[in-house]
């Protein structure tokens, strides 16, 4: 037996996967109460979020709205600031568009159907497939990274798992062995991958239910598998972060950041392309209107997003009073109302610490 090409299922996984589940699934909220509102909020967490983390930023989600038209009918502030910690704001962006579908075409209850589901805003067909098959017992595959994983191990197969190709044969090599509990199936695969079946060369073989049918630990290959061919490098951009503070009122400067493009629509700092010293922070301020009495430096911090990496350099402007032009295209925000209302990136987060601002992200 060699490793390579085929994904074709083993016939005895699901019963296998399935008794394994059974006696050994985590107790999630949104699985000991899968409703479609609940399973859909949870599936788009995850997809940026381990199990672990996600599940105190779930809870007070569905706590603070516990439908689709209050999903619908939140105010985008209150609505940024439930998702502040998690990043990828565009998600939580895409949920409230499609509850706003949801409730103008459904009712505000989302449809039992995977293409009606796959045609809102943010839901792609790894969403629409655990929406179809955990909320609504549809017999759809759900293939996200750790199902992936599982499968190029148990079939021994060398494709590469970047491949957009991959997902699609996946899906239709799982569609093919489906059984009558597809929800659960869907689930226990995507659990082997976190809990048994790890990344990085190091599954935990010994408490697998599968290691009777898997080819890569029949060939001893496991830790060799999954392929991945090399992501292009990110692009790295220098930034510089001034952190303002008037020292009349102990207020600090945000702005809006654009509509479109990385963080788009977000709060933020004050902050500047490239590596900007002392005398050039000061210049680069000066036609915002503001005139710091002093900059002091705040310890450097990087923050990695999909494609790009920043490199911040950060300054602490303090600005005596009457230094502030009223048309800065600033808003000058009392520390705390900062922390009660505004929600912050997290890449700005380490200069407002250092600056004495706990921005008090969960
Ligand atoms: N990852 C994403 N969704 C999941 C689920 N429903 N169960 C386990 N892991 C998951």
């Amino acid at each position: 037996m060699t490793a390579g090409e085929s994904l074709r299922l083993p016939e005895a996984l699901p019963g296998l996967l399935l008794d394994w589940y059974d006696a050994s699934a985590r107790v999630l909220p949104w699985r000991s109460e899968p409703t479609p509102y609940r399973v859909w909020v949870s599936e788009i967490m995850l997809q940026q979020t381990r199990v672990e983390a996600a599940k105190p930023y779930f809870l007070r989600f569905v706590e603070a709205l516990p439908d689709i038209p209050a999903l619908a009918a939140c105010p985008e502030e209150a609505l940024l600031k439930l998702w502040e910690g998690l990043g990828y704001y565009s998600r939580v962006r895409n949920l409230q568009k499609a509850a706003r579908l949801v409730v103008e075409r459904y009712g505000g209850e989302l449809p039992a159907s995977f293409e009606a589901l796959r045609s809102l805003p943010g839901i792609g067909d790894y969403t629409a497939g655990a929406i179809a098959s955990i909320a609504f017992g549809l017999a759809r595959p759900a293939v996200d990274g750790n199902v992936l994983r599982v499968v190029s191990r148990l079939t021994a197969s060398r494709r590469d798992i970047a491949d957009p190709a991959l997902k699609p044969a996946v899906g239709a090599e799982i569609q093919a062995i489906l059984p009558s509990r597809p929800g659960d199936f869907n689930q226990a695969l995507m659990e082997l991958g976190a809990c048994v079946c790890l990344p990085n060369g190091e599954p935990l073989c010994g408490g697998c239910p599968l290691g009777g049918i898997c080819r890569a630990r029949e060939l001893g290959i496991q830790g060799s598998l999954p392929v991945k061919a090399p992501q292009k490098p990110r692009r790295q951009e220098e930034r510089t972060i001034v952190i303002i503070r008037r020292e009349d009122t102990g207020e600090l400067a945000l702005r809006r950041r654009p509509a479109t493009g990385l963080l788009a629509g977000m709060w933020e700092p004050v902050s500047f392309a490239g590596r900007l010293d002392q005398w050039q922070t000061l210049d680069a301020l000066f036609p915002l209107g503001v005139m710091a009495r002093s900059l002091a430096t705040l310890p450097p911090a990087r923050h990695i997003f999909t494609h790009i990496e920043w490199r911040m350099t950060g300054w602490l402007a303090l600005v005596p009073d009457g230094a502030v032009c009223p048309e800065a295209g600033v808003v000058w925000v009392h520390p705390e109302e900062l922390v009660r209302r505004f929600s912050l990136p997290s890449a700005f987060r380490p200069f407002f610490e250092a600056a004495g601002v706990g921005v008090g992200v969960a």
